[in-house]
């Protein structure tokens, strides 16, 4: 599922980290890919202690729990935490690529399954060229470019890549998030149901059936929740 997340950070959030980063330490971006995806990799990362990657992390891991659409349509059971990217100047591009399916978080030293993939978009669309989020699933490939503070969600397991920035820069926070429900399916149901009785109770208010619904949301949720 591709979904998109409006505003999951605020714009004093986004123009907070704009200040920061328009002064911080980047670096090559491949030395943290796995084989096939370093080949692909051309951009600037930041090292994870930088003022600015500590403030951008932190404020994505807090949006992410403040968010009721990103909690539930990834059911997290634990993230890696939030890193920064740009591409642009003679770091344009990441090539079609898949994300290792185990990532380990260097805060914890826990590996951690890539269920999920986010890009949390740091610029305005209108600030370069290029630079759109192409992944590719059965439906084909579909272009991802939003404004700064929006976020995309989209399946670990898919084919992307990053289309060459020609002006500009594009900065963006990625991370990973394993999932209560390893399967992509099972979480789409439960997503859509849980959508569906959030917009009843907000349109009818609780009652015997909303309840009902509810508790079989929770049970299915119990049965596929696990390791
Ligand atoms: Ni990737």
């Amino acid at each position: 599922m591709l979904l998109q997340i409006p505003d999951l950070l605020t714009t004093a959030q986004v123009r907070r980290a704009r200040e920061l980063l328009s002064d911080a330490p980047w670096h090559a971006g491949s030395t943290t890919a796995g084989s096939q995806a370093a080949s692909a990799k051309h951009n600037q990362q930041l090292p994870r202690h930088c003022e600015a990657a500590r403030f951008v992390s932190r404020s994505v891991v807090e949006a992410v729990e403040r968010s009721p659409l990103l909690l539930t349509a990834t059911l997290p059971r634990r993230l890696v935490a939030p890193q920064v990217n740009r591409y642009g100047g003679d770091w344009p591009s990441y090539g079609e690529h898949v994300d290792n399916a185990v990532r380990t978080d260097p805060e914890t030293g826990d590996r951690v399954r890539t269920d999920i993939s986010c890009t949390v978009f740091l610029s305005d669309p209108d600030e370069y060229d290029g630079g759109e989020l192409l992944v590719r699933d059965s439906f084909g490939a579909h272009g991802v470019k939003l404004p700064a503070g929006h976020a995309v969600i989209y399946p670990g397991t898919s084919v992307h890549q990053v289309t060459p920035v020609t002006r500009g820069w594009r900065l963006a926070c990625f991370f990973w998030i394993e999932s209560l429900v390893r399967s992509a399916e099972q979480r789409r149901l439960l997503f859509d149901f849980d959508v569906a009785l959030m917009h009843l109770r907000e349109a009818h208010g609780d009652d015997d059936h909303t309840v009902a619904l509810s508790g079989a949301y929770h049970n299915l949720l119990r049965m596929w929740a696990g390791h």
